[in-house]
Formats: C-alpha cells, sequence, structure tokens
C-alpha cells in the first residue's frame, strides 16, 4: 500500500530526518556492520523496523549501497554516507522485504588505506532501524504553500495529469539525499492545485534500464495501448549508459504504476529524453514531443498505440536560443487575445543559455499540422527567442494533460546553476505556483505566452494585513507591514502609474537590511527583481543577480501581483499576465515590511493590498 501523507498526519507522524545524536542511542540495535575493507562494509538487517536510517553527510561522495536480498541483487543506490558528521538521514523502506534477509554490501570512495578508518566513519554507529518517519519540518526555508517533497531531492514536475477532480504532480525524486541522484519518480495530488498529499514511496522507481527520468502522462480513453479503457499511461527515460523511452500504466485499483514488461518502446542512436506525449483527436493517433537535447531540437514521433513509433519531423536546429541543451518539451493549441484563432506553443526548456545565466523556459508560437510544427517569424523573418518566464528559478515548465477549457502549468523552482546547494537540507527544491496559460498580440505584433496564477490561488487570500490607495510616490518611501505569520509569506498586489519618476521601486525588506527590490522602469517598459542583498546568497557566485522582464504596457501603469514565500518571490503581471519573474531568496531573518518609494520624478500607488495566507 502506498502510503498517502495529509497535511495533519504530515505534523502528527513521529521519528525521521534524527540528528547524530538522538539516532547514536538506538545505533546497531537489528544491525550487523562487518567491515571487510578500507572502503568496503557490509551491513546486515538482524531486527524489526520498517525503515533503515541512512546516515547522510551531504559534502562527502557518494558511496555505492548494493541491496542484496535473499542473496540477489535486488538493486544500488547512490548515498551520501556519513564519514565525519551526520547533516541528515534518509530512509531506506524495508517494507517489501519483510520476512527476507537484507544485506547492504556497501563500497565508499574516502582516500584511505587501512580498515581501521573506516571503522570510524559515522555512518556505521548512526544507521538505525525505525518503525516510523518524524517527517516534521526541520527548515526555516521549506516553503508555506508551494509544493515540495517531503524529504530528498527534487527536480522536474513529472507526468501531469487530471482526472475525477484531481491533479496528479510527479516529479524527479531522490528519496536517499538532497542532491541529485538516483532518479525515481515521486507524485502527488490535490483537489485545488494548493495542498497536496504526498507519497513517502516511490511512484516509479529505477529498473535494469537505469533512473527514471522526466516524462509525461496521458489518460489513453480509447485503450490503444491494450492497458484498458481510460487508463493513465506514463512514458518516460530510462536512463543507464544510454536514454531510451518506457511506458507505464496505472493499475485502476491500486492506483500504482506498472512499468510495462515490454520496454523500451522507442530507442534512438543519439541522446533523447524527457517525452511528452497527447492523444491527436483528429487524426486518431499519439503525437509525441521528445527532446534530442545535444543537438538541440525537438523531435516529434506519432503512434497508434503508445508502443510503435514513427518519426515525423525535427524542429528547433539552430533556432531560438542555442546556448545548452534542449529539455522538456511540451506541444499544445491556446486561442489568441480570447478569440476562435489557435496558435500552437512549443515549450522548449534549456540549460543552460537562459536570459539571466543556467536553465530557462524559452518558446516558439507557430502552427502544428498533426507531424509538423512551424514557428511564426518576425517583422526581419527570423523565428524570436521568447521566454515564459523572467527569473532565474523557473524550469522543466510543462502543463497537464486532460484537463478542460485551460491549460495549467507547473515549473522546478530552482536553476541548475546551484540547485544542489540552496540552503536547505531535509529537502530541496519546490515547485512553481500553478499558473494558466493564454496567448495575446504584443505591441510589435507577435504573439506571446500570457500566465495568469491558477484561480484556485485566490483561496489563500487571508486577512489584508496592509493596504492604500491613491498614494504619491516620491523618494521618501512609504512603508507598510508584511504579515508577522509564516516568515512574512504573502500576496501583494500594487497598482502603480509611474508618472514623471524614472523608476518605481517596491522593495520588500526586513531590520537587518536584508532585501528584493522589485522595479518598474517606464523608460524601457520593464520590470526588473534585484535580490543582489536579497539575504543568503554566497552559496553561489550565479545567485546574487538582477532579473527584467519586458512589461508590454503601453500607459505606464502596472499592476504587479506578487507571491512571497519564505523562500521565493514569483513576480506577475496583475492585469494581463503579460510578464512573470520566478526568483528565489533566503533571506536570513522573515522580511517584515514593503517600502514604496519613486526615483526621477513623482509616481502614483494607485492601489495596495497585502494579504496574509490562509493555508
Ligand atoms: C531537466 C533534466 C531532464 C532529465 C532530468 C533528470 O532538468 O535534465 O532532461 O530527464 O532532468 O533528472
Amino acid at each position: 500500500m502506498k502510503t498517502i501523507l495529509n497535511k495533519a498526519k504530515f505534523l502528527a507522524m513521529t521519528a525521521l530526518m534524527s540528528t547524530a545524536a538522538s539516532a547514536a542511542m538506538a545505533a546497531n540495535d537489528g544491525i550487523e556492520v562487518n567491515h571487510l575493507g578500507a572502503n568496503n562494509t557490509l551491513v546486515r538487517v538482524t531486527g524489526q523496523g520498517r525503515y533503515l536510517m541512512l546516515p547522510v553527510q551531504e559534502s562527502n561522495d557518494e558511496a555505492v549501497i548494493n541491496i542484496i536480498v535473499d542473496g540477489k541483487a535486488e538493486g544500488k543506490i547512490n548515498v551520501r554516507l556519513a564519514k565525519n558528521k551526520v547533516d541528515h538521514s534518509m530512509p531506506l523502506d524495508l517494507q517489501k522485504y519483510e520476512g527476507k534477509n537484507v544485506v547492504l554490501n556497501i563500497v565508499t570512495k574516502h582516500d584511505r588505506t587501512s580498515m581501521r578508518e573506516a571503522k570510524d566513519d559515522a555512518a556505521w554507529n548512526n544507521i538505525t532501524l525505525v518503525d516510523s518517519l518524524n517527517l516534521e519540518n526541520i527548515e526555516v526555508y521549506r516553503p508555506i504553500y508551494h509544493h515540495t517533497p517531503v524529504y530528498g531531492w527534487m527536480n522536474d514536475p513529472n507526468g501531469m495529469y487530471y482526472a475525477d477532480g484531481r491533479w496528479y504532480l510527479a516529479y524527479q525524486w531522490n528519496p536517499y539525499g538532497s542532491k541529485w541522484q538516483n532518479m525515481n519518480w515521486g507524485e502527488s495530488s490535490s483537489t485545488d492545485l494548493i495542498h497536496w498529499d504526498r507519497s513517502i514511496t516511490p511512484a516509479i522507481e529505477p529498473d535494469g534500464l537505469g533512473m527514471v527520468f522526466s516524462g509525461s502522462a496521458a489518460i489513453d480513453h480509447t485503450g490503444s495501448a491494450g492497458f484498458g479503457d481510460d487508463v493513465v499511461v506514463a512514458m518516460f527515460t530510462s536512463a543507464d549508459a544510454s536514454q531510451v523511452q518506457s511506458l507505464a500504466h496505472k493499475d485502476p485499483q491500486t492506483g500504482q504504476y506498472v512499468v510495462y514488461e515490454g520496454n523500451p518502446v522507442l530507442t534512438l542512436e543519439s541522446e533523447a529524453r524527457d517525452p511528452n506525449m497527447f492523444w491527436n483527436e483528429e487524426a486518431g493517433q499519439w503525437v509525441l514531443t521528445l527532446a534530442h537535447a545535444l543537438d538541440k531540437e525537438m523531435l516529434i514521433f506519432t503512434s497508434p498505440d503508445l508502443k510503435n513509433w514513427t518519426l515525423q519531423s525535427a524542429f528547433g536546429k539552430g533556432l531560438g536560443a542555442q546556448g545548452g541543451v534542449w529539455e522538456c518539451p511540451d506541444l499544445f493549441p491556446l486561442n489568441v487575445d480570447g478569440t476562435d484563432q489557435v496558435k500552437w506553443m512549443l515549450v522548449c526548456n534549456l540549460n543552460p543559455g537562459g536570459p539571466f545565466g543556467g536553465s530557462a523556459t524559452q518558446y516558439f508560437i507557430g502552427d502544428f499540422d498533426g507531424k509538423t510544427f512551424t514557428a511564426d517569424l518576425d517583422a526581419d523573418g527570423n523565428v524570436p527567442t521568447k521566454w515564459l518566464d523572467h527569473g532565474k528559478d523557473h524550469y522543466a515548465t510543462v502543463s497537464f494533460s486532460d484537463t478542460t477549457g485551460r491549460r495549467t502549468v507547473i515549473g522546478w523552482m530552482s536553476n541548475w546553476q546551484y540547485a544542489n546547494e540552496v540552503p536547505t537540507l531535509q529537502f530541496r527544491s519546490a515547485n512553481t505556483l500553478p499558473r494558466d496559460l493564454a496567448l495575446f498580440t504584443a505591441p510589435d505584433g507577435q504573439i506571446y505566452a500570457a500566465t495568469t496564477p491558477s484561480p484556485e490561488l485566490e483561496a489563500l487570500r487571508g486577512q489584508i494585513v496592509a493596504q492604500a490607495k491613491n498614494k504619491s510616490l516620491g523618494t521618501k518611501a512609504l512603508t507598510y507591514s508584511l504579515p508577522a505569520s509564516n516568515r512574512g509569506a504573502c500576496e501583494i498586489i500594487a497598482e502603480i502609474e509611474a508618472e514623471t519618476a524614472d523608476s518605481v521601486n517596491l522593495i520588500i525588506g526586513n531590520a537587518s537590511g536584508e532585501k528584493t527590490v522589485v522595479s518598474y522602469n517606464p523608460t524601457d517598459n520593464t520590470v526588473s527583481v534585484d535580490r543582489r542583498e536579497s539575504g543568503v546568497t554566497a552559496f553561489s557566485e550565479e545567485f546574487p543577480a538582477v532579473t527584467v522582464a519586458p512589461a508590454f504596457t503601453a500607459d505606464g501603469k502596472v499592476t504587479l501581483r506578487m507571491f512571497l514565500d519564505t523562500s521565493s518571490l514569483e513576480v506577475f503581471d496583475g492585469k494581463d499576465g503579460r510578464f512573470v519573474l520566478t526568483n528565489l531568496v533566503f533571506p536570513a531573518n522573515p522580511y517584515t515590511t514593503l517600502s514604496v518609494d519613486a526615483q526621477g520624478g513623482r509616481a502614483r500607488l494607485t492601489s495596495l493590498k497585502v494579504y496574509s495566507i490562509n493555508f
């Protein structure tokens, strides 16, 4: 049985993420440790307990843990086992091996030749057996209202679909550490896109074909794949020495993914990953977009049954941003300017090569005839590069399948430049808030994506903790309070008019001088977010940054709708969704104030509302 946690249970459960000190008390109860060499140790489970807690020291090299059950190799995981100190512990779930002999043959990678030294590793004294996990949050930077994994590392959102009133969000998950490794799919689900029931067991685990990399899920209404009518099918990349494409379907009885025994269903002679498929009703066949990563193009295939694929076309060679590998595609139709005109959007995540360094999401607008995507050209006859989000922390964004009348996307709120280094331990990385997409025609005649926070987010609004109307702005800032609860997490809606000012600045800060500055600059008609002094930034020299988005306004007026959580700020165009900037911020102390000023002239704060978060 898969264990699902709702928030109440999440808080009520007792006992994981032990510190070195508390874990040491029970060390080696029911565990036998035998050292075989300077870098080889056998750990045998002799006692009872559902979870074997593996002590982790993040700065160490990965040890290879070969899991042997009744003498047979069950698989291996790579874990940064503790040498000098225990940062936190990660659970190895033993439930499926109940009643069997479990032995771990562990190969560490330390520079040493004597077994005596090996015996001193902190891992051996702190490895424990426990019956339940203490999942209580131990992190100040754990978001209040953004989705995070219960523990461990997370990157891309995967296998997103909507069915029977629930949103399903799978994700790239390392359940054995807080850095990228051991890719499984974790999965959460929600009825409102805000409160997520999070699983603590993997949805799809690595197998003989390799790790489980990114992919998509869709409902196979006609049963074309042979798994049954209306069955959820996932397609993902199995990644080992090479990358191949695999299928799994959800058993309607158990709700669990069952990996297809005929995998792989698609192989190529070069690196290709992150399959994203949809059913093309008109043509009566599946369409698959696959990232031909190193070739920096997207391949488009069709299939009658998800198992036999025909390559139809390739898009993107030499087009758009080409500074890094192309990953995580998505392809879907959207209406233009709220009319019946339909254009197709090809989402193409890119790493590195984003506008502010590292990872980012570019997209192309064009037409799709069932086999080939053709991008619209700009006035000069070129294919323009467009960015879905102008912050630094928006990657691997793709959409939910099987929605009606809306296209909802979620991204991974980080950047490969520093994702493994951000200042959290128990878990690493959150998702962006859910957003709904539309298309609009900009003054330059081009069609762009409009991004609006999903309507469900309005339910998060709590008390109004600060508000203002029609205030004249100058160099002397007007200062308002942020909520005292939830480390200042809030929604801020500010309508501003630049009048004669060169810039209007909204400074989210605290008494220690930490600040994130959101500015509207009417001269070049941009909105920027400056996080250079936002708090803890030194973990990577790529982190302090100013990111800038075109505001697309014509009249010097802009409405900013901003979502602040414990470690992120998402700034949307609150009127038409014409820009969005998503950035992580790690204030050492919570932000407490919002100060608004204008430089170089007068401006107007037409309206301001600051809502606490009701989660
Ligand atoms: C994007 C990505 C994907 C890949 C996954 C592996 O962030 O590199 O291309 O499938 O992460 O975790």
